[in-house]
């Protein structure tokens, strides 16, 4: 299962990266707008921290428009993988895109049936939104279980990236499940690597330890 930091803060990307367990980067307009600074010098320095794919979403409304904002962003590096909204209008540039051989995401994908169309018109990757689901009390897990059988069932190459994930319990399922990939904050990234019974019992090993070491010099 492959891990991406769903942030457009770089220190939290080199902090992260420095794990060596960033697989790639998503970000989104709401992300990028927090960082005050350009979106373009924004996507080259991840780029130069993490080698893999970085999502950057376009914000037209309109086919023509997005694949013109495509095009540019695809420019600033070889590993940035288009966003596109799960929209009429998002299918239409999607098409395009797959046809040039762009690598794309299609995010905002709350369904089935929209995972459906975009896999049929040839994305990369699809984000379903587990968070929001459950948000609105739709069981999130419930879309990614529905979509790996879906995918799997016609052998879509499509990977199914887990998006806005809120905790590890969401990491975990998405695992269990076989979900492609999860993207996730820099905050839950932290908090899987956390219990406290390892706190606890590290603390122990250490205080122990100092026995150990004051025998030695008694
Ligand atoms: O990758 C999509 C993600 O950024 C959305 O997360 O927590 O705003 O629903 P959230």
């Amino acid at each position: 299962m492959k891990f991406f930091l769903d942030t457009a803060n770089i220190d939290e990307i080199r902090d992260a990266a420095e794990f060596g367990l960033i697989d790639g980067v998503t970000t989104n307009p709401s992300l990028i707008s927090k960082e005050g600074r350009s979106f373009k010098e924004i996507i080259q320095e991840i780029a130069s921290i993490v080698d893999g794919p970085i999502s950057a979403e376009v914000v037209s409304t309109d086919a023509g428009g997005m694949l013109e904002e495509a095009y540019e962003l695809a420019k600033i590096h070889e590993n940035v993988v288009i966003k596109l909204p799960m929209v009429k209008e998002g299918m239409k540039a999607l098409k395009r895109l797959s046809a040039d051989g762009v690598r794309t995401n299609v995010t905002l994908i709350f369904s089935p049936s929209q995972a459906l169309v975009a896999a049929k018109l040839g994305a990369t990757y699809v984000s379903p939104f587990v968070g929001r689901l459950d948000d609105v009390s739709h069981v999130g897990m419930e879309l990614i279980g529905d979509l790996v059988r879906i995918f799997d069932n016609y052998s879509f190459q499509t990977q199914i990236l887990v998006a806005s994930c809120r905790n590890p319990l969401h990491i975990r399922d998405a695992a269990l499940l076989g979900a492609h990939v999860a993207t996730m904050p820099y905050g839950v990234l932290g908090q899987l690597l956390k219990h406290p019974l390892t706190d606890i019992g590290l603390d122990r090993f250490l205080k122990d330890w100092e026995k150990v070491a004051k025998a030695g010099r008694d």
